[in-house]
């Protein structure tokens, strides 16, 4: 059930402190994802509450998106695109700069995967400023597709992020 998959989760979840940086407490899925049953459970949790969102692709992003999105891109029947930290990409179709809990980034989406009008489920481990996921939900809209919903493991609830994201559905399977 949810909640006993959740308790998995959570039994794995690990928070490290002053990484990586003094004052920032870094939540760490590694043990999670690295147990059969985390990361079945986590996939589960992530893909579930999005069985009737209509979604036709999964975006992960980089980079402990890209492990939990092709998973649940698994679960769902979809394939998966990243949205990839600049410079790795041999043809962006657009890009698009984020400021972060610590620093600032620019993101890229990949040319010629997501058609207008895709209705795509953008996964990632962590929602903490939302920097990051209101980013990759632009590049995803600057290509005329759609964001159906976002699925994270972990929301930060005391950095707002969720707010950035306007009315675009969030799915969170844990705060702290
Ligand atoms: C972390 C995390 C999210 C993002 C959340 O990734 O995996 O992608 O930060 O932060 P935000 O909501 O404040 O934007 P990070 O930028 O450390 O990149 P990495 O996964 O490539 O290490």
């Amino acid at each position: 059930s949810p909640s006993t998959d959740r308790g998995t989760v959570e039994q794995f979840l690990r928070a490290v402190p002053d990484f990586p940086e003094p004052g920032i407490r870094f939540w760490d899925l590694t043990p999670v994802l690295a147990d059969a049953e985390g990361l079945a459970a986590t996939t589960r949790l992530l893909s579930e509450p999005v069985a009737d969102a209509a979604v036709d692709v999964v975006v992960g992003i980089e980079a402990r998106g890209f492990l939990l999105g092709a998973a649940v891109a698994q679960a769902l029947g979809l394939g998966i695109v990243p949205v990839r930290k600049q410079g790795k990409l041999p043809a962006v179709a657009a890009s698009r700069s984020y400021d972060l809990e610590y620093g600032s980034a620019t993101l890229e989406l990949p040319a010629g995967v997501l058609a207008a009008g895709t209705r795509a489920l953008l996964v990632d481990d962590v929602l903490a400023t939302g920097g990051t996921a209101a980013a990759a939900s632009e590049l995803v809209e600057s290509c005329g597709a759609h964001v159906a919903a976002l699925s994270v493991v972990l929301e930060l609830p005391a950095l707002s992020g969720r707010a950035r994201l306007g009315d675009r559905p969030l799915h969170a399977v844990l705060e702290r």
